[in-house]
């Protein structure tokens, strides 16, 4: 269904908000590439004015020579200084120009960082058919997007670097970040901020749809669970609903409404399962409800602990939750 994700770059921004850091990238490269230059042209000269013998160090200053020295090195202090200054206004022009997004008509999105996971809810959607979901984040192009990031935990922090600049999650303490991607396409991002065993694995994607195409996709997931058909997905259902799954998972529609892990209510809809670590397909679900460790070490989730027919029964209904 979606494109392939791009390049992870600051360097080819696909809206706004990137474009601004990817300016600050450049701008900085530029003054280093300078400050290099003149480093070296200045190396050089003074290797083409030593003196040829080995006892330079002996050699006594004329008053005229010692005042030279002084002019350099205050000229050079004088320039390191410029250097940095027009170094911090680069930064602060690019501050102003970052919260210089106007957020009206932005579409609010909720995101907590949570050991090892995202949890993404789109505030506007109406309480009872709420859309909640996990690791896949869909935005419309063209319209600034509220991101209210809060953690759950510990310190966490958003990075997508081809939308927009990298935030830190700090418990306890909300903070927005507005993006706006202008060019449609699949653009991962990760947690950026060392959070335990499975920080690695914090892996989060943002797809951008043109307008109409993300309706569709947020009326998609505002319908509540697809009911089970077959005997396997009805049997699947029943093992969800009266073993340790339902009491961590939601999936909306079926009575589980948990929120210590991420709500299911759409999970064959995510292209991946266990953020980004293991493709969302019928054998690496199974593998990852018998046993979670192996593929992440450290997860909190429990092993399903049910029999082979059960967790095969268990695969078919998740699976069948598009
Ligand atoms: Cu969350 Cu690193």
């Amino acid at each position: 269904m979606n494109a392939p994700a791009a390049e992870i770059t600051v360097l080819e921004p696909a809206g706004i908000q990137a474009e601004h850091v990817r300016d600050l990238f450049d701008g900085y490269l530029g003054v280093a590439i300078l400050v290099f230059i003149l480093v070296l042209g200045a190396f050089t000269v003074a290797l083409r004015r030593a003196p040829a013998s080995d006892d330079s160090a002996k050699i006594e200053l004329t008053p005229a020579a010692t005042r030279a020295r002084r002019r350099a090195v205050g000229a050079a202090s004088a320039l390191t200084l410029i250097t940095l200054v027009v170094l911090l206004v680069m930064s602060v022009v690019t501050g102003r120009a970052l919260a210089s997004l106007s957020s009206k008509d932005a579409l609010s999105i909720q995101i907590v960082g949570r050991r090892w996971w995202w949890e993404v809810t789109y505030v506007e959607s109406i309480p009872a058919n709420m859309v909640r979901t996990a690791y896949e984040v869909h935005v419309p192009v063209g319209r600034p997007v509220e991101l209210r990031i809060l953690s759950s935990d510990v310190i966490h922090s958003l990075w997508v670097p081809n939308l927009g600049p990298k935030r830190d999650l700090i418990p306890g303490k909300n903070t927005t970040v507005l993006l706006r991607a202008d060019r449609a396409g699949t653009y991962d991002g990760m947690c950026a901020e060392y959070c335990g065993l499975q920080h690695a694995n914090m892996r989060i994607r943002f797809v951008a749809d043109p307008p109409d195409e993300f309706q569709e996709w947020l009326n998609r997931m505002r319908a509540p669970a697809r009911a089970p058909i077959t005997e396997a997905e009805r049997h699947g259902q029943e093992v969800f609903l009266q073993t340790r799954c339902v009491s961590c998972h939601a999936i909306r529609g079926a009575g589980a409404f948990a929120t210590v892990g991420p709500d299911l209510t759409h999970l064959a809809a995510r292209p991946a399962i266990a953020m980004g670590t293991l493709a969302n397909d019928s054998a690496h679900l199974r593998d990852w409800l018998v046993d979670p460790q192996r593929a992440k070490p450290g997860v909190i989730m429990p092993p399903a602990g049910v029999s082979d027919g059960d967790v095969d029964a268990l695969v078919s209904y998740l699976r069948s939750l598009e």
